[in-house]
This record gives structure tokens, sequence and C-alpha cells, in this order.
């Protein structure tokens, strides 16, 4: 305890050597299977930092997903609602000249160098049973953010398609599926990922809130409101007969963060590995994209594998 990964490089690298690898995804990145999750090694370096290094505070609050489920989102929605009284002037609001994944820190990429964060939200990709124990401990807040998993499957081949260097052949959307139903992809498998946060929120459902991407996309004040009351930062009556919430499912809407420059310019950890361009997160946010790329029988597949992991769960899909 207590050494970093650097001092312990030759212990990580014969620790490394014993999980399971794929690049079937990304040619030029491995990923590893750690704890039932696969990472690349940026991300992976981080859980197991985080995993050791990491002390929640009690308010602490997670953002947690799999990726392509509506982080970016829920990320712009929770900070708005946060920092409201701060930042009252939304011409100048730093959603529009920040993309939302910098206005909230990363667990397993932010945390390899501190331990702890003076603004409570926190967002995650690791799955709930590899979470730092002191989030459990804590008792801190979870929001889980969940998307229909073909929705999130084509938008995770459209992603890594970007993320592909030029030069790098990318795989088709076949092969994509094929690893996709085998559990290998980002943070995947996917279903195990929705399940492990589920498990959570039956076991204490005043501490794990679910939202429902599809649910937020057709009618988002319900969920919005419903967040900040759970994150603890409710909407007064006056704020409400006011706008206020409209004004911020409006700043955070698709339509909007899509076209301010810095997300349609910008990139996201630039120097770090993994920059990417910021107008990746944001392609279309529309629901049932995937009928435009899955034919029926790619789409049966996936909902058979939900049917099965998800039937009788109770989940809000
Ligand atoms: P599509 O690829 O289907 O368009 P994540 O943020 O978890 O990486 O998920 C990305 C998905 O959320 C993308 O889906 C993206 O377009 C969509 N998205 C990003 N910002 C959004 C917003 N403000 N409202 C609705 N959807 C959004």
């Amino acid at each position: 305890e207590g050494q970093t990964l650097e001092k312990t490089h030759q212990n990580f690298e014969e620790f490394l050597s014993t999980l399971p690898r794929d690049c079937g995804w990304t040619p030029h990145l491995d990923r590893y299977l750690y704890q039932g999750c696969w990472y690349n090694l940026f991300f992976l370096k981080g859980v197991i930092a985080a995993q050791r290094h990491f002390k929640a505070q009690p308010t602490d609050i997670f953002l947690c997903s799999v990726p392509k489920s509506g982080t970016t989102w829920l990320k712009a929605l929770a900070f708005a609602i946060v920092t409201r009284k701060k930042y009252s002037d939304l011409s100048s609001h730093p959603l529009l000249s920040t993309m939302p994944h910098e206005c909230i820190p990363f667990l397993e990429a932010d945390f390899t160098n501190r331990t702890t964060t003076e603004f409570p939200l926190i967002s995650t990709h690791i799955p709930y049973h590899s979470l730092p124990k002191s989030i459990i401990s804590s008792g801190c807040k979870i929001v889980y953010i969940l998307r229909d998993p073909k929705d999130a499957f084509v938008s995770l081949w459209h992603f890594l398609r970007k993320l592909t260097p030029k030069g790098v052949t990318y795989i088709s959307l076949q092969e994509a599926l094929d690893l996709f139903c085998k559990g290998i992809s980002f943070n995947g498998p996917h279903w195990d990922h929705v399940i492990s946060y589920w498990k959570a929120r039956i076991e204490a459902p005043q501490r794990v809130l679910f939202l429902v991407y599809e649910k937020m996309r057709n009618d988002p004040l319900p969920s919005v409101k419903k967040l900040a009351d759970f994150i603890g930062y409710p909407f007064s009556l006056e704020e409400e007969n006011g706008g206020c919430l409209q004004k911020i499912v409006d700043l955070c809407s698709f339509e909007n963060l899509s076209n301010v420059d810095v997300n349609r310019k910008g990139k996201h950890r630039p120097g770090a590995p993994v920059a990417i361009d910021n107008n990746a997160y944001f392609r279309n946010g529309t629901i049932g994209d995937w009928r435009s790329h899955l034919t029926p029988e790619m789409a049966e597949r996936l909902d058979h594998i939900t049917k099965e992991k998800f039937g009788g769960a109770g989940l809000p899909l």
C-alpha cells in the first residue's frame, strides 16, 4: 500500500502478463480483462490506482455508466444543477466553453495524482464490484444512466472508429457485434456492467438512482428534477416557476451542446495518450438509431442477450 504504480513497475508488468488480452476492436490498442471488465492500459492503470489510493468522502456523488449510454449528457446536467447558483448567467456558462467531460473529474483518469476532490461530482465507467471500497463504505450516492444496448453498441462502434488512427483497419459492424456479444467491449461485458449497479440499487435504493436515456430524451424534465432531488440540489418552487429547470435542460440539450464551438472543434484530454476530438461524444443523440445500422438478425441477437441477462431483474428499460 502507498506505493505508486511506477515503483511497482516490474510487478505490474508481471501482473499484466497474467490478464486475458484482446485487441479485436482496436488492433493498435490491447484491452485487458481485470476483475471481469475490459480496459485499455491507460484506464486499467487508473482503475488500479483509484482502488489503491482513492478516498471517498460521504458527500461525493458518482455519475456512473457503461460507455455510450449518455454519460456526457448526465455530466452536463449534474454539473449545471450543482453549480446553478454560481453560474446563473447562462450566456457565459462554463458548459458553453468547456466540454462536459472536462467539468467533472473522471475516477480512473484523474485520481492517479490526487486522492480526493473539493467538487462533489465524480464520474466513472468502473463496474460497481470494482469501485474503490471507500465509495461503498462511505455510502456515497450513485447515479447510473442506462440505454438500450442496441443504441449503445452502435454508438460505441462509431465512437471507436473515430478514435482509430488513420492507416489502421477498423473492424466491421458484424465483427464488432460478435465481440460485444461475447462481452468484449469498452468496459464490457455491457450487460454485466448494468447488472452490477442494478444489484446495488436493489440493495440500497436510497443510495443508487437509475436514469434511462430514452425516457430522458422523450421527456427530460421529470428525470432532471429527480436527479436534482436525489443528489441533494432540489429545485425550489420559485426556481421551478421561474423556468430554471427548463433552462438547464435547454442548456444541456444535444442540440445546444453539440453546436457549441468547443464541442465541435476542441479536444478532450489534449496531450494524454487518449486525446479525443470532442465531437466524437456528440453524434446524433437519437433513440433507435440502431435501425439504420443493424439487420433484424443483429438486433434480435442483442435483444436476446438483453432478455436473458435482464429478464426478470426489473430493470427500467
Ligand atoms: P449516439 O452515438 O447514439 O449519437 P456517452 O456520453 O456515454 O459517451 O454517450 C454518447 C452518446 O450520447 C452519443 O450517442 C451522443 O450523441 C449522445 N449524447 C451526447 N450528448 C448528449 C446530449 N446532450 N443529449 C442527448 N444525447 C447526447
